[in-house]
């Protein structure tokens, strides 16, 4: 039996990320009923432009850590529900420098939900595939909700343990929670130390794209806008205690992934470095998400990849403003780590 849930005022953490500002777009155009309270502390990965523009009735800025727990109690009061997106989110960071993962994504979780057991209100947590480790590239299984746990780097070690903690405090305390797991997202407001965002810049600006090892790791890509409209279908219909893994058949290794943008950006195919491999790569996430559509009856929107990948390297050429500032030094931080 599913439940059904209709928050009015709900907040956002990390609301000016990419997954998350895409979020509250969503909501303010598809559900004008919902209140969004969007909570960020604007580390290096936060933009304040990604709401901008935003009706001041819909949408509220609260400029804050989610581990400041005097903070949560003076703003989830009023709320019906927490989704929880904010994170520290690159492997590469992580494999770098773990620590602040351990403090956003393990210690923020748990003063969340700290904070949902003492306002009794609902909860959903935002969490990643990776959280099952990597497939085999022959192998033609994909993640399903009962795959064990086997997170590889510190980033998904990170959000396995929140994932954890979620589960321990809803059989605990009976806190009224969701958790979707999902695949690779692509679209608007991707920071550009990602991979799509990162080779489109490269290319906007005179730098080789640049490809980790051979390029044969494969990722399953998901539009974000159907991230967002999956997650509301969790939020407002998930059973409480349930997991879903959210993902759209959208699987492509890097190497061919590469050459589409290339493609189409006028660019010869072979026009790109190999560069040192990410140490522990995972191989391959695919995830089947017959629960989350046979259940709830989700389905993607954004079914044609090369023409949400044209539609992305677009919003990259027509919002230079937006990334130019930080590109320079996203690519000095890859270069002194030989990438
Ligand atoms: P992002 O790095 O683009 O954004 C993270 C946001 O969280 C930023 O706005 C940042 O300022 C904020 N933040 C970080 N630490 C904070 C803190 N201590 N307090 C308050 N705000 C803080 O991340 P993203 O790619 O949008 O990912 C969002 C969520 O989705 C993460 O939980 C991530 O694990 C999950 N996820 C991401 C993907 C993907 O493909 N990017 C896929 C599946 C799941
Ligand atoms: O699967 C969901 C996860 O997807 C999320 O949980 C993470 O938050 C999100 O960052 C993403 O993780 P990945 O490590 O898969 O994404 P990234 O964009 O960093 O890399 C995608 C693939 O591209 C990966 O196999 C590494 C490769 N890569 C990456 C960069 C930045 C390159 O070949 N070259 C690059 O320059």
């Amino acid at each position: 039996m599913t439940s059904d849930f209709s928050p009015k005022n709900i907040i956002v953490t990390g609301g000016c990320g990419f997954i998350g500002s895409n979020f509250v777009h969503y909501v303010v155009d598809n559900h004008p009923e919902t209140h969004v309270t969007v909570l960020d502390a604007l580390t290096y990965a936060g933009n304040i432009e990604n709401i901008a523009g935003l009706p001041e009735d819909r949408v509220e800025f609260v400029h804050g850590d989610i581990c400041d727990a005097d903070l949560l109690d003076r703003i989830v009061p009023g709320h019906d529900a927490i989704v929880h997106y904010a994170a520290e989110s690159h492997n590469d960071n992580s494999i770098a420098d773990p620590e602040p993962f351990l403090r956003t994504n393990v210690e923020g979780t748990y003063r969340l939900l700290e904070a949902t057991r003492r306002y009794g209100i609902r909860y959903h947590h935002i969490s990643t595939d990776e959280v099952y480790g990597d497939l085999a590239l022959d192998d033609p299984a994909r993640f399903t909700e009962s795959t064990p746990y086997r997170p590889s780097s510190p980033y998904s070690s990170t959000k396995a343990a929140s994932d954890l903690l979620v589960r321990a405090w809803t059989r605990t305390y009976g806190l009224r929670t969701t958790i979707s797991n999902c695949s690779n997202n692509y679209g608007p407001y991707q920071h550009v130390e990602k991979f799509i965002p990162r080779q489109i810049t490269n290319i906007l600006t005179g730098v080789r794209p640049k490809l980790y090892g051979e390029g044969l790791n494969v990722r399953d890509w998901i539009h974000t806008e159907d991230h967002s409209s999956a997650v509301w279908t969790v939020l407002t219909r998930g059973r409480i205690g349930e997991t879903y893994l959210i993902g759209a058949d959208g699987e492509r290794n890097n190497l061919t992934v590469l050459r589409m943008i290339l493609g189409m950006m006028g660019r010869d195919p072979d026009d790109f470095d190999h560069v040192r491999d990410r140490p522990g790569h995972d191989r391959r996430y695919a995830i089947d998400a017959t629960k989350l559509r046979t259940e709830l009856g989700w389905m993607p929107a954004h079914t044609d990849f090369e023409s949400g990948l044209r539609q992305t390297i677009d919003w990259y050429m027509e919002n230079r403003a937006w990334w130019e500032p930080v590109k320079a030094k996203t690519e000095a931080r890859y270069k002194a780590q030989g990438q």
